[in-house]
């Protein structure tokens, strides 16, 4: 949070500025207080912070899950915070953040968009950042009909068998020629996994494009930059006027000239890998792809949307999947036992044969592997926030309209009251012989509710695949030294130094 000490300057050098919105304030937390004593409800916990910065200060640190799971220990599962001049609900435990995404759901389906993201998703034009209404309900169905639905996913089978073998045959290669080298696992991965999202989007992978608004040719990596690096660091990009809104008419030149430029970057990006993909249909080649799609339903969708809708498949694709994949390999490589349990299992299932997406509900410790990989390393640790446009109700608190409602993942996942030593890795955790270890929520990660995530099909096929395979073909070890680097970066847990690795071919 950057700009934090930022916005106490303009408190502590402006009070005149800062007296209007105290007043308000005032004024809210007074009519909140009526309505609440119309109930017998009280209001959650609060934790103490200062006069009109509220607790932004404590929130100085990157990691907001990491700290509201510490207040969770002393505060319980719900308590409110104070960010400036807004107030925010923050759930951490399975039960509160279920109702919150369930039965609460119609009183919490909008979401609370920051300055950054407003900007960034064309102000709510994308499935998972919009609020619940006949618009959402349309593209979320184009989104599974043509992508993510579990048709679609057979459709797009070809593309992710093309990858993974890519993966492996670059892994291959890359000890081949440096034995003795570890392999940085992200370059590979990262690399064949925005392949995959461009043929889902566009039909194609690209090596380079030129963009005619920038006047250059851009390499495949200057385009993964623009559509999938610089938005996630936008995203996370704070604008003190996000915490006072009352002085919204002030300029914030610097933030807005960041943002901006990567709007319109993006934007010329979008444009060209469109209009490559137009000269293709028009030459009469015939693509199956989610932009297809989108171009067959334009008379319902308007040509900035369309583009819209089309990023948002290319960067939810890129991101996440590869952070999980890449936990899952770390700890593998740490924990020499379980990554041999899971070798194990593998042979006695496919025994000299390549895994198979087919496989995959045979192989219950793999399952294992990846849902305590998503719980200990939760890649989207606090659900994008949702808003109470209405008085509701939450772990029998009274959450007045107006509030900010933080689901925080990390937490409900860490919670000790759930899992025993929740900081350790053990996926055995999941071997109980309870439920269906191809069940998809097992752990909050993937959300819940309506605005379940769309993708968590795609991430766990892609996911448990190449975790497989590259157990398969490989031993796994971590460089020395690479034991305790892991620490994190950014909206979705990234690891912040890359997993670099030993790799011992296996027979
Ligand atoms: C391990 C990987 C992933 C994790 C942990 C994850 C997690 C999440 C979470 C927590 C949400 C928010 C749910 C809410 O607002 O309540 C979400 C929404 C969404 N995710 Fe994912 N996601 C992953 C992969 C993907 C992939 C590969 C895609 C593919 C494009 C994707 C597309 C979406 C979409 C479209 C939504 C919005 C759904 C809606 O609002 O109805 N996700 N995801």
């Amino acid at each position: 949070m950057e700009a934090l000490p930022l916005a106490t300057a303009v408190i502590v050098g402006g009070p005149v500025l800062a007296l209007g919105g105290v007043t308000l304030l005032f004024l809210k937390n007074y009519i909140n207080d009526q309505k609440r004593r119309s109930t017998s409800l009280t209001l959650p916990p609060e934790v103490p912070g200062l006069p009109v910065i509220g607790n932004l200060l404590q929130l100085k640190e990157k990691k907001p899950h990491k700290t509201f799971a510490k207040w969770a220990e002393t505060y319980g599962p719900v308590f409110s915070i104070r960010t400036g001049a807004n107030t925010m609900v923050v759930l951490n435990s399975n039960d509160v953040a279920k109702e919150a995404m369930v039965t609460r759901y119609s009183s919490l389906s909008t979401r609370k968009l920051s300055n950054a993201l407003k900007i960034l998703t064309s102000d709510k034009s994308i499935v998972a950042m919009c609020d619940y209404n006949e618009y959402y309900k349309t593209i979320k169905r184009h989104i599974l009909t043509s992508t993510l639905g579990s048709n679609a996913q057979k459709r797009h089978h070809v593309h992710r068998d093309i990858m993974i073998n890519n993966i492996t045959q670059q892994f291959h290669t890359l000890v081949e020629l440096h034995p003795s080298e570890a392999v940085n696992f992200r370059n590979v991965f990262q690399s064949e996994l925005f392949g995959l999202s461009l043929k889902q989007a566009i039909g194609k992978d690209v090596e380079s494009i030129y963009v005619e608004e920038l006047g250059a040719v851009l390499s495949r990596k200057e385009i993964f930059e623009i559509l999938v690096i610089d938005p996630m660091e936008g995203a996370i990009e704070v604008d003190w006027r996000d915490f006072f809104p009352y002085l919204k008419w002030i300029p914030n030149k610097g933030f807005e000239k960041r943002i901006q430029q990567m709007y319109s970057h993006r934007e010329a990006v979008m444009k060209a890998l469109i209009k490559e993909h137009m000269k293709r249909i028009a030459s009469g080649e015939e693509i199956n792809c989610y932009l297809d799609y989108l171009v067959s339903e334009k008379n319902t969708l308007s040509e900035q949307q369309i583009l819209m809708l089309l990023w948002e498949a290319i960067i939810e694709s890129s991101d996440t999947t590869a952070v999980v994949t890449e936990w899952a390999m770390y700890e593998l490589s740490r924990n020499p036992e379980k990554q041999n349990r899971l070798y194990q299992d593998i042979q006695n299932i496919c025994g000299y044969d390549k895994i198979t997406e087919e496989k995959l509900c045979h192989l219950p410790y793999l399952s294992a592997v990846f849902h305590e990989t998503l719980r200990r390393h939760s890649p989207v640790p606090i659900v994008p926030l949702r808003y109470a446009h209405e008085d509701a109700q939450l772990g029998g608190y009274h959450i007045p309209a107006g509030s900010e409602i933080a689901i925080n993942i990390y937490g409900c996942n860490m919670d000790k009251k759930i899992w025993d030593s929740p900081e350790e890795w053990n996926p055995e955790r999941f071997l109980d012989g309870k439920g269906d270890l191809m069940e998809l929520h097992k752990t909050m990660a993937f959300g819940g509710g309506k605005r379940v995530c769309a993708g968590a099909l795609q991430a766990m096929l892609i996911s448990c695949v190449t975790i497989a395979r590259l157990v398969q073909d490989f031993k796994w070890r971590l460089k020395d030294g690479e034991e305790e680097n892991v620490d994190t970066l950014g909206l979705t847990n990234t690891k912040l130094n890359p997993l670099l690795a030993m790799m011992e071919p296996r027979n």
